[in-house]
């Protein structure tokens, strides 16, 4: 069901992935898991403070599909920052998921003094191939200049808020430029862009969901998309976005929908 984009060191990324943001129940991570992937998702997004890892570990084993079938990302957490912290948080948490390697591990957030270190803790579990990727989150242009400065190997992955109210358009202009895929947290806008009247008359002329129209604007942007949804039909409706295009006239109308609205923290002013 799935389609990939190629990562710049080969690796195939599916374009879609089940997001686990706030899935803290342990039941509902489980689950969710386990209906994304028998659903045909390949991509599962989770992060050692999200304290999921265990149940989202557990629900990659009940579904059946096989690991190297999956595409699997956690992300090391601010207060792990710094290098040898980092390399022990990454074996912290394939020990919690029971993995014996992820497919991509993520940078959480710029931590003021602490993310260019980090990025050498990153680079060396690339290079030992405890990793497959590695890339960064929240993460504003003048971030990756500075990690750009020192790196070996260029993040592979941003990870950030995108949706329609947030359209982001220099930074992913930026990242394409450095070769860095860019990938959509939040992208129903936390579910509060579902009601959008613009949105709403789009996805019924098409004989479209609202979701699935926004999910279908992201990919055609060539970007990842990582829904959250714990409600299999809204899982099973999230995936189910490679069968229709949006025209360029519809691209261009919901890219005028940005308010640079956000529904999470700004990576410049965050206290966490
Ligand atoms: P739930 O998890 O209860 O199904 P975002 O990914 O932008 O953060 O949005 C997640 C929110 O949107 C969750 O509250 C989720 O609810 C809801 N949601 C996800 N997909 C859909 C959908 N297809 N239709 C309606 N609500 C959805």
């Amino acid at each position: 069901m799935t389609e990939y984009y190629t990562l710049t060191n080969g690796l195939q990324i599916p374009k879609i992935g089940l997001g686990t943001w706030q899935v803290r129940d342990e039941e509902e991570a489980v689950q969710s898991v386990v209906t994304a992937l028998k659903n045909g998702y390949r991509l599962i997004d989770t992060a050692a403070v999200y304290q999921n890892e265990e149940a989202v570990g557990k629900g990659l084993r009940e579904s059946g599909v096989a690991r190297e079938d999956i595409f699997v990302t956690s992300k090391v957490w601010n207060a792990d920052q710094g290098y040898d912290t980092t390399i022990q948080a990454y074996k912290d948490s394939l020990a919690r998921l029971q993995l014996d390697y992820l497919d991509l591990y993520l940078i959480h957030w710029p931590t003021a003094g602490k993310y260019v270190e980090t990025w050498k803790a990153m680079e060396t579990l690339y290079n030992e191939g405890l990793v497959k990727a590695i890339g960064v989150s929240n993460f504003h242009q003048h971030h990756l200049e500075d990690i750009l400065e020192v790196a070996t190997i260029v993040p592979m992955v941003n990870q950030i808020e995108l949706h329609p109210e947030l359209s982001q358009e220099e930074l992913v202009a930026y990242c394409k430029e450095k070769d860095i895929l860019v990938e959509a947290y939040s992208p129903l806008g936390h579910g509060k862009l579902l009601d959008h009247p613009v949105i709403t008359e789009m996805a019924e002329a098409k004989g479209k969901s609202v979701a699935q129209i926004i999910l279908r604007w992201i990919i055609q942007r060539d970007i990842v998309a990582l829904p959250k949804s714990v409600t299999e039909s809204r899982i099973i409706e999230n995936g189910d976005i490679f069968n229709f295009e949006l025209t360029k006239t519809e691209m261009a109308t919901i890219n005028q929908l940005n308010t640079n609205t956000r529904v999470s923290a700004d990576p410049d002013n965050f206290d966490f």
